[in-house]
């Protein structure tokens, strides 16, 4: 099963996704909004307020084929048109009541229309910059699927503080499990001088509210260690600036062995004062030339990257070091928390992957300085079609957390098959994990309100490159967006979300959104059904991860993951077991532990289940591995019959390249059923109930 090897594509030859303007078709809305955007007053006149408004004339112009006045000028005429304008500006202050003041934060904004005999008006006010940004976008945003003018009122404020982009770009560039062509910031070890692109990138992020990005792997090799120094400084200051116009901070990820590789030292030992003094120095440099630098993120002691293990160190000895140095700038540390012994030998029934996080950090709980966040992969493995969500939420009261999801389709068929994480993520953030009583969801835990953190919030591993249409699968555009969305208001419903991109990006047609709305929403369970059901996870080709492998692991020397038998399947990761679900709250320690109460979609996550046990449904576990897998491939022809009764209602290019996306899905997921459903005929002789032919 090959990969499709995505070219990039020159400068402009591409989408701007669900920015993409389409001129609107009706008159009638036309006529009722042209007098409240035949002119845009920006009345704080610097480069954010022009950049803003001019995004919002550009607009105008596209979608509604006019060309509004920008006026500064200090003579206004305030009868026609949109207001831009900060709190505190006397004029705007009057349009605005003292409650709806105290409403907008830092980030947000709020839009309201006033509409009298004698005033059209569209107000914009925000508190900041990154508001008015945002606001803006909005806006836009608002005016493209006709929002009803007279009922337009806004107050939006972002939930959670950090809302940051993880590129995994190389400096060569390539992106560590990109499936949408090369790094729009990288090429031939050298930072890319046109900024077109990543122009338009922030533009895109801005539009759904993201406030951070890091531009560089995490696994920080080569050339790229030294993207903290004034070798490559000055031009990250200039895709710094192109970011900061968008509301969105630059962050870099580092060696923690930087001293040594770069600073000529011969440690990097954290608590050595020459390695502090290292940092301190390279710190002040990068905010000489990045006066706004949002700070560093920090992979350490996992799959072959120092750390302060080295040292005999904890990490938070490591992160609190490099905290010190950041926290005169207002900078901060984003330390994972993706740690493990990818070489542990797991064939006593004690040692478990899934618990090393939680054994790594929770000792370390109220021993992080409050400029420091802890970024957790959502579960405790690594990015699966299905975990359990990572006991570290809520596990440790006293340090700031960052959720982190992966965009970027490593696990979940590469952007090559359909698969909308937007349910998934939703399900992970409406988890109640009872740590400090009903009520304490994940949601709450990573936007800072359960425990009044100041910095938490979201983390996405990106999924664009430089393909045609930035992702690879055009569909895959709605996970950024998701994404975006979710992390600026988590209580959304993905319904609501999806259905929103599906607007912007094909417009209005009844059945275009019906079907593509059907598509999204039961892409992820489609294909968990045809890979890997009831929270097995993995299977795939070892170092690509694509395609079914059953017993494929790139570290499996000591067996696979599922500890499959012939009699037998999954890890009994149960209190008596591996003892994983000890690190959960009680609440869900005995529901997990129990395997009758334990939820049938993680079934063999948590226990070690004979294949001929029977589930809720009356079917034994084999049979219904059988029937998912024969199930999941029948149903992707549901998704290509509503993708083929599009034909003519989307643009040609779009509707062409993801038909035969939907084609190679197909393929690969017949070649899915029938390795997995092989591997489980062989292992435990039992035929498929339905007699369906198991060997292709
Ligand atoms: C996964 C992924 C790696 C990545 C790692 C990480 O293991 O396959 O490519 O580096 O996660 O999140 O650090």
């Amino acid at each position: 099963m090959e990969h499709v090897k995505q070219k990039g594509v020159p400068q402009n030859q591409y989408t701007m996704c669900w920015l993409d303007y389409k001129r609107c078709e009706d008159e009638e809305y036309l006529k009722k909004v042209i007098p409240f955007i035949s002119n845009i007053f920006i009345l704080d006149n610097n480069y954010y307020f022009r950049n803003a408004a001019l995004e919002l004339k550009e607009a105008i112009k596209n979608i509604f084929g006019v060309e509004p006045n920008i006026q500064t000028t200090s003579y206004l005429d305030f009868h026609h048109g949109t207001l831009i304008g900060k709190l505190g500006n006397e004029v705007i202050e009057k349009f605005l009541e003292k409650e709806e003041k105290e409403q907008i934060g830092n980030e947000g904004f709020l839009i309201k229309v006033v509409a009298t005999k004698t005033q059209n008006i569209i107000l914009l006010v925000a508190k900041t910059e990154s508001g008015i940004i945002y606001g803006t976008f909005e806006l836009i945003n608002r005016l493209r699927v006709k929002s009803n003018l007279s009922s337009l009122y806004i107050i939006e404020n972002p939930k959670a503080p950090l809302r940051v982009i993880n590129h995994w770009d190389n400096m060569d560039g390539s992106i560590e499990r990109g499936y949408a062509g090369s790094s729009i910031f990288f090429s031939n070890n050298r930072v890319k001088r046109s900024l077109k692109r990543v122009r338009d990138y922030a533009r895109l992020l801005a539009s759904i509210g993201i406030n951070g990005v890091v531009i560089n792997n995490v696994n920080v090799r080569g050339k790229a260690i030294w993207l903290i120094t004034p070798k490559y400084l000055p031009e990250l200051s200039e895709i710094a600036e192109t970011f900061r116009l968008y509301g969105i901070k630059l962050y870099i990820s580092i060696n923690f062995a930087s001293p040594i590789y770069i600073g000529g030292l011969s440690t990097a030992d954290p608590l050595d004062p020459d390695v502090f003094k290292w940092w301190q120095e390279t710190v002040k440099t990068i905010y000489s030339y990045i006066p706004d630098f949002g700070g560093f993120l920090v992979k350490a002691d996992s799959e072959f990257n120092p750390g302060p293990y080295v040292y005999g160190r904890s990490h938070a000895d490591g992160a609190n070091m490099l905290a010190r140095t950041l926290l005169p700038y207002g900078g901060v540390v984003i330390w994972r928390a993706f740690v493990y012994n990818c070489l542990q030998d797991w064939r006593d029934t004690k040692t478990d992957r899934a618990k090393a996080a939680y054994e790594n950090f929770k000792p370390l709980d109220g021993e992080f300085l409050d400029n420091v966040v802890l970024q957790i992969k959502y579960g405790p493995m690594d990015f699966q079609v299905r975990e359990p969500v990572s006991p570290l939420f809520g596990g440790m009261e006293k340090t700031n957390q960052m959720i982190e999801l992966q965009i970027t389709q490593e696990y979940t068929g590469q952007q090559i098959h359909l698969c909308y994480l937007g349910t998934l993520w939703k399900e992970i953030l409406e988890f109640d994990t009872y740590c400090k009583g009903k009520g304490s969801y994940i949601k709450r835990i990573v936007d800072g309100s359960l425990f009044g953190w100041k910095y938490c919030g979201f983390a996405g591993v990106s999924n664009i490159g430089s393909s045609i249409n930035w992702t690879g699968h055009d569909l895959a555009q709605a996970n950024l967006w998701t994404f975006g969305k979710l992390a600026w208001n988590p209580d959304r419903s993905v319904e609501d979300i999806a259905k929103e991109w599906i607007l912007l990006t094909f417009g209005d047609d009844k059945k275009v959104v019906e079907n593509i709305l059907w598509m999204l929403l039961n892409s992820h369970r489609i294909y968990e059904k045809y890979t890997t059901p009831l929270g097995l996870g993995w299977m795939v080709n070892p170092g690509h991860h694509y395609g079914p492998n059953p017993e494929g692991y790139e570290y499996s020397k000591w067996g696979t993951y599922h500890r499959a038998d012939t009699k037998a399947i999954g890890v009994d990761r149960t209190s008596k077991g591996t003892g994983y679900t000890l690190q959960y709250h009680p609440h869900w320690q005995k529901i997990f532990d129990d395997i009758e109460k334990c939820p049938e979609n993680l079934l063999l996550f948590f226990h070690r289940v004979p294949y001929t046990y029977r589930l809720k449904s009356g079917k034994t576990l084999i049979q219904f591995m059988y029937d998912s897998h024969f199930e999941g491939a029948e149903e992707v022809d549901v998704l290509i019959q509503k993708w083929e009764e599009l034909r003519g209602k989307i643009d040609e290019d779009i509707f062409n390249r993801v038909s035969e996306r939907l084609k190679m899905q197909k393929e690969h997921a017949i070649e899915w059923r029938d390795v997995i459903n092989t591997y489980f005929y062989r292992k435990t002789g039992i035929p498929d109930e339905k007699g369906r032919l198991i060997y292709p």
